[in-house]
């Protein structure tokens, strides 16, 4: 039975390596256990391994850890059950880089979250992506372009970020999460896409 609100939604959270956003990801991860959703993270291999000046991959463990009283997901192993077991009534990627999106669209499967991606759109069952990546008007537009067309993809609102400096650079918008998230286990794109 596919969950309908987030109180209670069983949430897989793709945290991939965009280590500008992560917190963000962090914030988001909060709201969405104050509105009552239970979240188990899933890193990809970069996000679990990489130390940045954003923040070391210790303290990313850490934190996720903390937050969300769950050990993270990190090996394609451990997201493969995703698909038998059907443990997550929506699987949120946040942020998304282009490098996993160029992944998910092109049907390639080798880290954690584009395991649990492949996994849970086998199930029929939603997955939403809130980009954050300086190429998403030019190499990775056409991946976008192709998930926009996929169903049980949704998109979290994206705008650019900062036209002037990276005219090419999407980002996820905020505050539209939670209802992205909320339309998603609906089975709905939330509308407008693109919003500032
Ligand atoms: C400090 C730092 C910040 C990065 N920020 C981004 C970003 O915002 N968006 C993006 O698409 N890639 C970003 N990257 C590049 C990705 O980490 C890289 O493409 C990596 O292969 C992504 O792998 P993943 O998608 O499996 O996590 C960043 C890399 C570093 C070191």
């Amino acid at each position: 039975m596919i969950r309908m609100e987030i109180c209670g939604a069983q949430i897989g959270f793709a945290i991939t390596g965009s280590f500008c956003t992560i917190e963000k990801a962090f914030r988001q991860i909060q709201n969405l256990m104050d509105a009552g959703a239970v979240v188990c993270p899933i890193l990809s291999f970069h996000a679990a391994a990489m130390d940045t000046r954003f923040i070391t991959a210790e303290d990313l463990n850490r934190r996720l850890g903390e937050l969300t009283g769950r050990s993270a997901i990190k090996s394609i192993a451990e997201a493969e059950p995703i698909g038998p077991k059907k443990p997550f009534d929506l699987v949120m990627v946040l942020p998304c880089t282009g490098n996993t999106t160029a992944k998910i669209a092109s049907g390639i499967t080798d880290t954690p979250v584009a395991m649990a991606v492949k996994a849970q759109l086998r199930n029929e069952r939603p997955v939403l992506i809130a980009l954050s990546t300086n190429d998403g008007l030019s190499a990775n537009a056409k991946n976008i372009g192709a998930l926009l067309n996929v169903k049980h993809i949704y998109f979290a609102p994206f705008y650019q970020d900062d036209p002037v400096q990276k005219p090419r650079s999407l980002l996820f918008h905020d505050e539209m999460i939670l209802p992205a998230a909320r339309e998603a286990l609906c089975g709905r794109q939330i509308q407008p896409v693109l919003h500032r």
